[in-house]
């Protein structure tokens, strides 16, 4: 054999496993689905969060929500337009809450600035798929591609492996709950459905969400300017009632059971 023959086999190697891997992820991809992109991260301030994770993220607060008035607002279906505005009202008023982001959104998200900050200011973060479809209708593998897909850019964009996950439209069964348990993600429902997406009036938003009770999980959306101005309002009538604001870990004073079910504490 000459001496070019092998890099050249080689090559030539490499070539056709790029082009049939390249292939396989479209074909098997619906073109909906955004594909993942390199994303760029601050390796100082990726190694400080992964840092962070390790000193035992999320930055839980300890509250014993078994003796206090505890609720946990919930946004989801972000990160997009409206969301600064709300981060700022939040951090405002020193509440948090758990956002549940959308992978098409957070993909979208420029430099991941949105998603960070949601981190950075102390709210929980959990996976909201990557399209938002009903994962009970898929099969296992569009799920678990779902999540992954979710999990990674994620962790990409923020150095925070989530815990919780909160399936669209609240469609779940036991494929869906196995997958989730598989990834390491607490299933998170609701009890107080404000239907914001419907009702787009904030006094209408905030009066449905002020009649949560003690261990509450509010359904709310982000993406509708509506819903965030009904924040100012339903912090209000929430407070005066007594309720301190927790992300879902800490309504339960714990890290919920990956697989499990959660619609209120
Ligand atoms: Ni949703």
């Amino acid at each position: 054999m000459r001496v070019w023959a092998l890099p050249l086999a080689l090559l030539a190697l490499v070539v056709c496993v790029t082009y049939s891997v390249a292939y396989r992820r479209s074909a098997e991809e619906p073109s909906v689905i955004v594909p993942l992109r390199p994303v760029s991260v601050d390796p100082v301030l990726l190694a400080k969060r992964l840092a962070s994770m390790q000193a035992g993220w999320p930055r839980s607060r300890k509250f014993d929500c078994s003796r206090i008035k505890c609720v946990a607002l919930t946004f989801d279906d972000g990160p997009g337009e409206h969301t600064v505005r709300l981060l700022d009202l939040l951090s405002s008023r020193d509440v948090r809450a758990t956002f549940f982001v959308i992978g098409q959104m957070v993909a979208a998200d420029k430099g991941g600035l949105i998603t960070r900050r949601i981190v950075d200011d102390g709210h929980e973060i959990g996976n909201h798929s990557w399209s938002h479809p009903p994962l009970a209708q898929l099969p296992h593998e569009a799920v678990r591609r779902e999540l992954k897909h979710t999990e990674d850019i994620v962790e990409q964009v923020t150095g925070v492996r989530m815990r919780v996950m909160r399936p669209p439209y609240g469609s779940t069964d036991d494929g869906v709950a196995a997958e989730t348990r598989r990834e390491g993600l607490a299933q998170i429902l609701w009890n107080v459905d404000t239907l914001d997406w419907r009702d787009r009036v904030a006094s209408t938003v905030a009066k449905r969400a002020g009649e949560a009770k003690p261990g509450s999980i509010i359904l709310l959306h982000d993406i509708h300017p509506s819903t965030v101005d009904a924040v100012p309002a339903l912090l209000d009538t929430l407070g005066r009632k007594g309720f301190t604001f927790v992300t879902v870990s800490e309504l339960y004073g714990k890290t919920p059971l990956p697989g499990r079910t959660y619609t209120s504490r």
